[in-house]
């Protein structure tokens, strides 16, 4: 994990000092609304339905268990007790006094944390996979790449009035788990031959108009990684419409110049800049892999220490169940990453309590050297526990509500925070899910429908991630009443593909029924072991359509 250095801890504590100032001037009637809007809005900092939300970086996911206490102190001092873990691999607090926000960022700022580029025109947090370090299919690490355009990013003179906020994932194994086909730019670690490069893909993205991003280079050496990004958004920042919000995103410029041109372009403007300052140096590298080697493993017998579980697993149906959704493999023989699942019913996902924090933090020290990493589907990895203690970690999980074993599952669902908190939603999400994890609460009919993903946004602002859903539920407003639309076919991996609608929307009590049917439909229809997206693509919508509509009829 990165640690701040004299420097990064004076930047951060004057930007407190600055916003300190700024908010006393402001409630004291010296800065107007509009005025404090930009200020605030540099600092995370949102004016929502029923009260401000600050909006946390947590860069690539990582926490530590000393910043998971500060967390865990802030929403019980400052907030209703729990905070919220979103798809980007933040933590929003719902319910802060506008007052109190300088006193959170001065502690966060204690603790290495901050709020800074997590809202505005800018290039937000960087995120990647939640089992990078530990992914046996893993190329190569990809954090201290993510490290390194976190320092380039941050405060970026350049950038810091982009035409609209500027996403970067980066994936570094072969299975993408960080939606990188879903963002601005998607940094895919590669290899040519022995020579570590990335595959760069442009221009995806959620929102009113869902892009899948395209690959604009297939191979950029490791040293050019900088230079490179300073291009993209060089071209983006001077040729983005700044005339129209809706169509100011990067994948709109990318879809009217097309691909080809637009990476044309990339490439000039890279040529001039290509060995400049930002050049990635061999010394430059190796200080941003310092920060994240391997923690102190111990030598395992992998065979023993597995067959020792599945003797554990075998006394124990529910412990079998959750080693079976919630636990990982790990390259390191021994040791398992496991997923504390923040979705059981009735739970909106995403949310954690103060006690919760502080027991995944206890977790963390306990069985996992300390640290915790945010996942984008709104759960919590801990990397590095020994297969020994996987036992002695489920039940201190269970204790907390943290051990649904619905990992993977229809349950474990995305989940906007939809009208109950956020002024721009068309409809409440959160009340939608809740009344799907209740109608499939059957543990046994969940595993029997295998991996699935259901994803539900509030407004086509997309934060739910609906269009990539395998089950997409969109919230949508038709004169004043709240109806659900639902979409079908959507995948965030690396086969990314953007779901279609199924038909006419439906109100909130008839959404679980729906999905009763799309379900029933997939099991009637599915060849052996074949998942819900690998019928929906074989069959097609119609089929769903015909069952759903005739018998709603
Ligand atoms: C309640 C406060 C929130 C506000 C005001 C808000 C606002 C927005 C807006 C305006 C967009 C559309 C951006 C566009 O046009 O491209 C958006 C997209 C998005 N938001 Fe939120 N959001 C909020 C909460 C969340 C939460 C809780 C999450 C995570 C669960 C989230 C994650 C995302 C993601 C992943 C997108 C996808 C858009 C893209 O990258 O293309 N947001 N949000
Ligand atoms: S999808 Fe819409 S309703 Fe949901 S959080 Fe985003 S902006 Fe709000």
């Amino acid at each position: 994990m990165y640690r701040y250095d004299d420097r990064d801890r004076a930047i951060l504590n004057d930007r407190v000092a600055q916003f300190r100032g700024q908010t006393q001037r402001y409630l004291a009637g010296e800065l107007s609304e509009e005025q404090f809007l930009v200020l605030r809005l540099q600092n995370g900092l949102y004016i929502q339905r029923l009260a401000p939300m600050l909006r946390i970086a947590v860069p690539y996911g990582l926490l530590n268990s000393t910043q998971l206490r500060r967390l865990a102190r802030i929403s019980r001092d400052y907030d209703k007790g729990y905070a919220h873990f979103t798809t980007r691999q933040n933590l929003q607090f719902n319910w802060p006094h506008l007052e109190d926000v300088p006193d959170i960022l001065a502690e966060l700022a204690e603790v290495e944390m901050h709020a800074v580029q997590t809202s505005g025109n800018c290039i937000r947090n960087t995120t990647s996979d939640p089992f990078a370090g530990i992914a046996p299919d893993e190329i190569a690490d990809p954090r201290p790449y993510c490290e390194l355009i976190r320092q380039w990013s941050s405060f970026h003179p350049e950038f810091a009035f982009l035409p609209r906020k500027f996403k970067i994932a980066v994936s570094g194994s072969q299975q993408d788990r960080a939606a990188i086909r879903v963002h601005d730019i998607g940094v895919q670690i590669t290899k040519r031959d022995s020579d570590l490069g990335f595959q760069i893909l442009v221009g995806g993205g959620q929102g009113r108009t869902p892009v899948i991003a395209e690959t604009i280079r297939d191979f950029l050496p490791e040293a050019d990684l900088l230079p490179y990004l300073e291009a993209i958004v060089r071209v983006y920042n001077r040729l983005g419409r700044r005339d129209n919000k809706y169509k100011a995103r990067i994948k709109i410029l990318v879809k009217a110049l097309g691909p080809e041109e637009f990476g044309r372009r990339v490439e000039e403007e890279w040529q001039q800049g290509k060995d400049g300052a930002e050049k990635l140096t061999p010394q430059a590298l190796q200080w941003a892999r310092s920060f994240f080697t391997a923690p102190a493993y111990k030598t395992f017998d992998g065979s023993a220490s597995e067959a020792a579980l599945q003797q554990q697993a075998e006394g124990d149906r529910a412990f079998a169940r959750w080693l079976e959704r919630n636990t990982y493999c790990h390259r390191v023989a021994g040791y398992r990453a496991i997923k504390l699942s923040t979705k059981p019913t009735g739970v909106p996902p995403g949310d954690v309590t103060d006690r919760q924090l502080d027991a995944i933090a206890d977790l963390a020290d306990a069985f996992s050297f300390g640290e915790a990493r945010v996942t984008h589907d709104q759960n919590v990895v801990l990397a590095d526990v020994e297969q020994g203690r996987l036992y002695a970690l489920w039940q201190q999980a269970r204790q907390h509500g943290f051990a649904t074993p619905n990992i993977g599952t229809l349950t474990d669902m995305i989940c906007c925070p939809g009208g109950d908190y956020c002024s721009l939603a068309n409809a409440k999400s959160i009340p939608v899910a809740e009344a799907i994890q209740r109608r499939f609460d059957d543990m046994d009919y969940l595993y029997d429908l295998g991996d699935l993903n259901l994803n539900i946004s509030g407004c086509m602002n997309a934060c739910g991630h609906h269009h990539v859903g395998h089950i997409g539920i969109l919230g949508v407003d038709k004169k004043g009443q709240e109806f659900y639309q639902i979409q079908l076919g959507g995948s965030a991996a690396n086969d990314a593909s953007l779901a279609r609608v199924l038909g006419p929307s439906f109100s909130r009590a008839e959404v679980p029924e729906v999905i009763g049917k799309i379900l029933d439909l997939y099991v009637q229809q599915r060849r052996t072991a074949e998942s819900f997206l690998d019928t929906y693509k074989r069959i097609g919508l119609q089929p769903f359509k015909e069952s759903v509509y005739a018998k709603a009829g």
